[in-house]
């Protein structure tokens, strides 16, 4: 049984897809704790009323980037994960923190890295007048939005498209390939090729949806 950590900072609907999906498909893991860096995190009451553990590290408390993720890796690790998920997370991480987790760190990003890291992602994929437009799991690095590619999901960008319109296809997108990776990971199906990621079995690690 794998252990995982789930850290967010709102609604959590990538957190509870995979609640959702772990429960529902019987993976080998347990759900150890939620944690929010927001004490307001909507997700926060999903997962407590699903008897799972929850915890707020709030961000505004430390003086320092480093002492707030020294906290939160303290918090963390005494739920002994073997994967932390960041599912929808909006705190950059320093590098002591990434190298902490390496490898058993990973993050959903609503483009299709590389292009669009950071933020207002849907806005800028349209001011680009892209054609299609997707989400991205990869594992972290001290590198923002960065790292090995676990899955990305696809979507088209339809005419007269707006960013709440995008985000919310992109968003159907992300509740299906967050948690594929994760089962991925649970079940030891994912290997390293190098600084890539790969499915042992050859699985597709793209959903094209149209
Ligand atoms: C998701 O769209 C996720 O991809 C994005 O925040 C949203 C969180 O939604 N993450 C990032 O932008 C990380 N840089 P959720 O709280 O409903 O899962």
């Amino acid at each position: 049984m794998k252990r995982l950590v789930i850290l967010i900072s709102g609604r959590g609907s990538n957190m509870e897809a995979i609640v959702k999906a772990c429960a529902a498909e019987g993976w080998p893991a347990s759900i150890a704790a939620v944690i929010s860096n927001r004490p307001d995190a909507g997700g926060l009451q999903f997962a407590a009323e699903r008897g799972i553990a929850t915890a707020v590290v709030d961000h505004k408390a430390y003086a320092s980037r480093d002492d707030f993720d020294a906290e939160l890796a303290r918090i963390i690790d005494s739920f002994s994960p073997d994967l932390v998920v960041l599912a929808g997370f909006m705190r950059i991480l320093t590098p002591a923190f990434t190298a902490r987790y390496e490898r058993r760190l990973l993050n959903i990003h609503p483009s299709l890295l590389p292009a669009f890291t950071g933020l207002h992602t849907h806005e800028r994929a349209l001011a680009m007048g892209c054609k299609v437009a997707g989400a991205t799991v990869h594992f972290v690095t001290a590198e923002l939005d960065h790292g090995a590619i676990v899955m990305q999901g696809v979507v088209p960008v339809q005419p007269g498209d707006d960013a709440k319109t995008l985000a919310g296809r992109v968003l159907t997108a992300e509740h299906r390939i967050y948690p594929q990776s994760v089962r991925w990971f649970v079940e030891d199906a994912l290997v390293w090729v190098g600084d890539t990621v790969q499915h042992r079995d050859g699985a597709a690690q793209q959903l094209l949806l149209s």
